[in-house]
């Protein structure tokens, strides 16, 4: 069976990732010797669209790159990856950079963000129009001004679906939030946005403030215990258990997540499914070290291709 590739738009961040693999994290004060040093590709938005990419989607990265070194190394790689780099912008800033400290002892991470030139991602509704023509979905992230963010909620067609990854988490207004067709949060999101000590599937109060959203689907990702799900109309929110690996990294699993989850939808597949698809890409991609790096491709996870 031949399927139509999806046309996927990411609209956000690229960071160059300057990444120390130490025994432990630091603590504040403290220097931790024998690390080893990797430059590898990041930023959220960059991610996700390397991800949507692989998973089988047509896909354009609207991003903005400084023009230094790490700007030029970026935009040669979304190429070779086979995006389309037409709408990336440049900008009198540098290149975001991310300074990552990931741990062996148990592969969590700790990033510091120098955003730089993603600060000036803005655009105008004219612009925008026709960034978005044609397109299936747009993905977009935190990692980008508020305002562009908020303008984006707004404006954008009303036949495009938008996933929605506030990642860093800040605030949104509720009339911008309601645009939103698939939200995707981590577990510490959810308690922020839904105001609640701790997120778990047999609290009455979260099922409350989801459906009070009035989103179409919800989806929150638990790291090792899975993924929680709610769908417009549903009386339950669903759980799907994550896979069992031995990770190396974590840092972008999300975002292989975000980016496998549209296109499996953008297909046809059901929440369920495209879960379940997108948890095992993320479980995949957190064996090597660097966000891009082991994000798996389509033929790699997903029989039949
Ligand atoms: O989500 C992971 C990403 O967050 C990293 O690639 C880093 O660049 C930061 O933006």
């Amino acid at each position: 069976m031949t399927i139509k590739k999806p046309n996927i738009l990411v609209i956000g961040s690229s960071n160059m990732d300057l990444i120390i693999e130490v025994p432990k994290l630091p603590k504040p004060g403290e220097t931790i010797g024998s690390g080893t040093f990797f430059k590898k590709y990041g930023g959220k938005g960059a991610n996700q669209a390397i991800a949507a990419q692989r998973a089988g989607g047509k896909t354009t990265f609207v991003t903005s790159l400084g023009q230094d070194q790490h700007g030029h190394e970026l935009l040669a790689h979304y190429q070779r990856e086979g995006l389309d780099t037409q709408f990336i912008k440049t900008s009198e800033k540098p290149t975001g950079v991310a300074l990552i400290n990931v741990s062996t002892e148990n592969a969590q991470n700790s990033i510091a963000v120098a955003s730089g030139a993603n600060l000036d991602l803005t655009w105008d509704r004219y612009e925008m129009a026709t960034i978005c023509e044609n397109q299936d979905y747009i993905i977009i992230q935190n990692e980008i001004p508020l305002n562009s963010i908020e303008e984006l909620l707004k404006n954008a067609p009303k036949q495009i679906k938008i996933v929605y990854n506030p990642a860093p988490f800040f605030n949104i207004s509720i009339e911008a939030l309601r645009k939103v067709y698939i939200l995707i949060i981590n577990e510490s999101e959810a308690e922020e946005i839904f105001k609640l000590d701790k997120v778990s599937t047999s609290d009455p109060e979260l099922i409350k403030q989801i459906s009070s959203l009035d989103i179409p689907k919800v989806v929150i990702t638990m790291g090792a215990i899975g993924c929680y799900y709610w769908e417009k109309g549903d009386e339950k929110i669903g759980h799907i258990k994550g896979n069992k690996v031995n990770p190396k990294d974590t840092t972008g699993a999300g975002d292989t997540f975000c980016g496998y989850l549209t296109v499996c939808l953008a297909e046809g597949r059901d929440l369920e499914e495209s879960i379940k698809i997108s948890n095992l890409a993320a479980s995949i991609s957190i064996l090597k070290i660097g966000a891009q790096e082991s994000i798996p491709f389509r033929k790699d996870i997903l029989e039949n291709n």
